[in-house]
């Protein structure tokens, strides 16, 4: 068996076995989510945390096509492995598990820090794929991509971080405004562009690879509307009676019916503010929830967002720099 880059005469084949993620996954359309794997193969312009994609092969003595993954290389130096999918005809052969260990091994040699992947609680073989890999369940997210079922989180580390740190700074600022005097605008890049990049130096405490191009890519998210598909982005600020910003939130819609709203960063009001609009705009798009992530050591603001509905779901170990996990958050809308 090979485990070689995709290469172009194999797309047709990775292409027939994409229909099947339709299971798990709502508002899985096969034609678009194949041009998004292949032509994003060399460079991910879209997502603001995703670097590069790889698409690898499983190739037999015959070099007929039995399988394909995806790798995302993400900022943090962590890679995210999926979609990963064998051919039918081959399935419980091992193809799988050694498309994991190649991928392991040579990730290692890339020095690369932590990989994860996620699986819908109901795709048994994927979740023991993963699991007896040597990767360790860190979250279980509820309907995070279709109702009724959960999404499961794995990391997998080389070497385990051998200090954890407390947070220094938070995106919750415990000074309070008027709230009858907040109004939450659509960001305006003429005038909240600093306040942008201030929650951006804010969050470099618990990311790697926070580049001056980041802030850029966020912004023009924004000009892309509201479709998972192009990644397009929202953003939020909130601002008091004399005009000057209280807060900010970044949502990025998902496929499957969810919200990512991170970084959201504000005092009290402005961030009840900023949810509430969050939560009109979106249920009117048929989403169903949205999720965030907060520094595990920011007891004050987690406990804030509990007030304010969310339910904690668990700690993702190390996702975006060694030795600072993050908590994750989620409200149905
Ligand atoms: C998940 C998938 C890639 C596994 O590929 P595979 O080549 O059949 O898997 P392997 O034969 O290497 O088996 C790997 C592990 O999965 C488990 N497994 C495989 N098929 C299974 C099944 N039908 N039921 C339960 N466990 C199963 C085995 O326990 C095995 O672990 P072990 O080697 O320690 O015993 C394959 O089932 C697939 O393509 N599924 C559809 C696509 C998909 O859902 N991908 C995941 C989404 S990211």
């Amino acid at each position: 068996m090979k485990f070689t880059k995709i290469s172009s005469s194999h797309h047709l084949c990775l292409k027939k076995l994409l229909p099947e993620l339709g299971k798990f996954y709502d508002g899985h359309e096969n034609a678009k989510f194949f041009d998004q794997l292949i032509n994003k193969d060399k460079k991910d312009n879209n997502g603001y945390f995703t670097i590069k994609k790889e698409i690898w092969s499983a190739l037999g003595d015959m070099d007929e096509f039995c399988g394909f993954v995806c790798l995302n290389y993400k900022r943090g130096n962590t890679v995210k492995i999926g979609p990963i999918m064998v051919d039918p005809k081959y399935r419980g052969n091992g193809i799988g598990r050694f498309m994991i260990t190649s991928i392991l091994k040579k990730l290692e040699k890339e020095k690369i820090r932590k990989v994860y992947a996620t699986t819908s609680s109901e795709n048994v073989p994927a979740c023991k794929l993963f699991q007896n890999a040597g990767f360790r369940l860190e979250v279980e997210l509820p309907e995070q991509y279709r109702v009724g079922n959960k999404e499961y989180i794995w990391g997998y580390f080389f070497e385990s971080p051998t200090v954890i740190f407390l947070n220094k700074r938070s995106l919750f600022d415990p000074n309070s405004s008027e709230e009858g005097n907040l109004q939450v605008k659509d960001f305006n890049p003429e005038t909240d562009v600093e306040y942008l990049q201030k929650i951006i130096k804010i969050i470099k405490e618990w990311h790697d690879d926070i580049t001056p191009n980041f802030l850029r890519q966020i912004i023009d998210a924004t000009n892309r509307g509201l479709d998972f598909e192009t990644k397009g982005k929202l953003i939020l600020v909130t601002k008091d009676i004399n005009n000057l910003p209280t807060g900010l939130v970044v949502a990025a819609p998902k496929r499957g019916g969810s919200v990512k709203i991170y970084p959201m960063y504000g005092n009290t009001p402005s961030i009840e503010g900023m949810i509430g609009k969050l939560r009109r705009i979106f249920k009117e798009k048929g989403y169903r929830k949205l999720y965030t992530f907060v520094h595990a050591s920011d007891d004050r603001y987690i406990q804030q967002l509990i007030n304010f509905g969310f339910c904690l779901r668990g700690t993702i170990l190390s996702p975006y720099k060694s030795g600072h996990d993050l908590a994750v958050l989620d409200l149905f809308i």
